[in-house]
């Protein structure tokens, strides 16, 4: 194992989580050596000398070798990303629209500076899904990837089941530190777009546009709905879907009604649920807390751990292009 020493960027919600969950794990041999944030005026839980404001603090300092990059602002995140593989630093993100912006290209960058990239923290937050899919399934004899991605709507859905409003749920979730600085992001299914871009890739080696991928969010859900679904015994719920067709793969977001048959029935609140199948495995259930400070920081945390003892990790299915994304868009009735 190497030593690891760290740069971040971004002291938000993940930012801080990580910070503290370093501090409190004691993980050995790895320290956040410099913290750069945006906003000089901003009033954090720790001391202003702890931090910087300009990225080459971070960039230019040798003794980095692995940036975190958890801020909001993907664009700036591209920049800070990109010049860090560039220098042959390590990096860490937990950036979905980033990275399902960019991934080839950032994978690519990463193998040709002899450094890794890694992002379990982009989907499903402390859910380990990214590196199962790569390292334990065959993605020839992987048939479907479906999950419920986005814990702010399913929190809402969740509480809308149970008699809440839409938009006094969704306060609380932003409360809770689940939703995105710019919620629409959440309930008109971006962010589960974004995450299904990285499922796709990782469960199928399929670069998708996410611009391609179609998607209905949960903003036109209404009482009524939830009544409805109440009454048969369902469960309304977001889901990002992808599923190998014959001349491709289909992905898409939308709600659907589920029964108790489906594994992902008992995925509420903020916990995020993924479904792999496979033709000879059958289908299992990935559980847990896809949003919020700890449960994200600590994925960033098994990145660290993984680039600490492997010291290269290399994510190889996804640049094994064999699939391609279906223009199809269908909703199946199950
Ligand atoms: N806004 C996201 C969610 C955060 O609600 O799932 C985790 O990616």
């Amino acid at each position: 194992s190497s030593k690891i020493t760290i740069g971040l960027f971004g002291f938000g919600v993940v930012g801080e989580g990580l910070y503290n969950v370093i501090n409190e794990s004691k993980i050995q041999d790895a320290q956040i050596k410099t913290i750069v944030v945006k906003d000089k005026n901003k009033s954090r839980s720790i001391g202003k000398d702890h931090f910087s404001f300009d990225p080459e603090d971070i960039l230019e300092d040798e003794s980095i070798n692995l940036v975190v990059e958890l801020i909001n602002d993907a664009a700036a995140a591209y920049d800070i990303v990109t010049t860090a593989l560039k220098r042959k630093k390590n990096v860490v993100s937990a950036n979905k629209k980033l990275i399902a912006e960019h991934l080839d290209e950032l994978i690519a960058l990463a193998r040709e500076n002899d450094v890794s990239f890694l992002y379990e923290a982009a989907v499903g937050g402390a859910i380990p899904v990214v590196r199962n899919l790569e390292e334990y399934y065959n993605n020839d004899l992987l048939t479907s990837v479906e999950g419920i991605v986005n814990g702010t709507t399913n929190y809402i859905l969740t509480q809308l089941a149970a008699g809440g409003t839409y938009q006094e749920t969704l306060k609380t979730a932003q409360e809770l530190g689940f939703a995105e600085i710019d919620p629409t992001l959440d309930v008109d299914g971006f962010d589960a777009k974004f995450k299904l871009t990285l499922l796709l890739k990782h469960a199928f080696g399929v670069s998708a546009d996410y611009r391609k991928i179609q998607q209905i969010g949960i903003r036109n859900i209404k009482a009524a709905d939830a009544a409805y679904a109440k009454e048969k015994g369902y469960k309304i719920k977001l889901l990002a879907r992808a599923e190998r067709i014959e001349d491709g793969v289909l992905g898409y977001v939308a709600p659907h009604f589920i029964t108790n048959t489906n594994l992902l029935y008992n995925v509420n609140d903020e916990f995020n649920g993924i479904v792999v199948e496979g033709a000879f495995a059958d289908r299992q259930l990935f559980y847990g807390k896809g949003a919020g400070s700890y449960p994200t920081a600590s994925a960033v945390l098994s990145d660290i751990s993984a680039i600490k003892y492997a010291y290269k990790y290399e994510y190889k299915k996804a640049t094994d292009n064999n699939l391609k994304l279906s223009g199809n868009f269908l909703v199946k009735v199950y």
